[in-house]
């Protein structure tokens, strides 16, 4: 091969490597579908607010609630928070691969999660609080590495807490209280070094407080208040640790 081929095969290398992400992750218009597929699973919208705002004839990254990346131009934000919208959020959404922020907070979402949204990978917030989701909260949540903020809260989650949880090293916020949730709380919850609000409260969790709760030096806000839990809790090592907190709620229901 003569030198020019190898700097244009080179090139189509380099271009090939740089535009993976593009290719495999697809474009603005798997978005829009994703996006027109999530407006057709909304059965109530009483304020209309998408009903003519989320068209075909303008761009996406112009509709209400979401708001585009300035350099790849594609979804990284669902902001649909207290509409009073009634719906279940459908497995297309799962190709919104460069969303970063959704929040459904405040509004009649139901139904479980769809095993497609383990796609959205570079997810930082995740709001869902004040819904009726149902279903179990699944593992591969674990898998959205830089999650930073996980509200699942007054919603109708049963099962186990996923112990994958504890994965999330970046997570800040996790609210998972008033649901069904049972079982005990995975003692590796220790692991989350960055956070500073835990909130369990009101669910029908048992058994003992892990101690790692209690070396999590970030926290500022603890309630486990109305659970079933038991035993004790090792006043030393909070004092001595948690110089952060500011509410410290372990008030039974029993
Ligand atoms: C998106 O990709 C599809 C094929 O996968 C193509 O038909 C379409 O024209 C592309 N749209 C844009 C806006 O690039
Ligand atoms: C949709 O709503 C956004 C935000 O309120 C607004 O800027 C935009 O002009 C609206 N688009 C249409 C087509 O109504
Ligand atoms: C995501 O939400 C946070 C908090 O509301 C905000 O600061 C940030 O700008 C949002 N980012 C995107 C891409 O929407
Ligand atoms: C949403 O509604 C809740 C409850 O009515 C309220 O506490 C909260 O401030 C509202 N949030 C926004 C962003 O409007
Ligand atoms: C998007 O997701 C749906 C359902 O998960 C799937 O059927 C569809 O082929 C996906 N891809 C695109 C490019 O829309
Ligand atoms: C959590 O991370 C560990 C190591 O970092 C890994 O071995 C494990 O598979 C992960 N667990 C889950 C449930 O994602």
């Amino acid at each position: 091969m003569n030198t020019s081929l190898w700097v244009v095969t080179l090139f189509y290398i380099l271009c090939l490597l740089m535009c993976l992400d593009e290719i495999t992750s697809k474009n603005i218009s798997t978005d829009e579908d994703a996006l027109l597929a999530l407006k057709a699973h909304i059965t109530n919208d009483p304020q209309n607010l998408l009903a003519s705002n989320w068209s075909k004839d303008t761009s996406v990254c112009d509709w209400i609630g979401i708001t585009c990346g300035t350099r790849h131009r594609r979804v990284r934000g669902i902001r649909l928070r207290n509409m009073s919208l009634t719906g279940t959020i459908p497995p297309d959404v799962g190709n919104l691969s460069f969303l970063v922020n959704f929040s459904l907070f405040g509004n009649h979402f139901h139904g479980s999660l769809p095993d497609q949204l383990a796609n959205l990978r570079r997810l930082k917030w995740l709001a869902l609080g004040f819904n009726l989701f149902d279903g179990i909260i699944p593992s591969w949540i674990g898998s959205f590495t830089q999650l930073q903020y996980l509200d699942l809260y007054s919603n109708k989650f049963g099962g186990m807490i996923p112990i994958s949880v504890c994965n999330l090293s970046k997570l800040n916020h996790l609210y998972l209280g008033i649901n069904n949730l049972v079982g005990e709380i995975p003692k590796a919850i220790g692991n989350l070094q960055n956070l500073k609000i835990l909130s369990l409260t009101n669910n029908k969790l048992s058994g003992g407080v892990p101690n790692g709760i209690f070396h999590i030096s970030s926290l500022q806000v603890i309630d486990i208040s109305d659970n079933w839990l038991s035993g004790s809790i090792p006043t030393t090592t909070l004092f001595r640790n948690m110089s952060s907190l500011r509410v410290l709620d372990f008030h039974s229901r029993l």
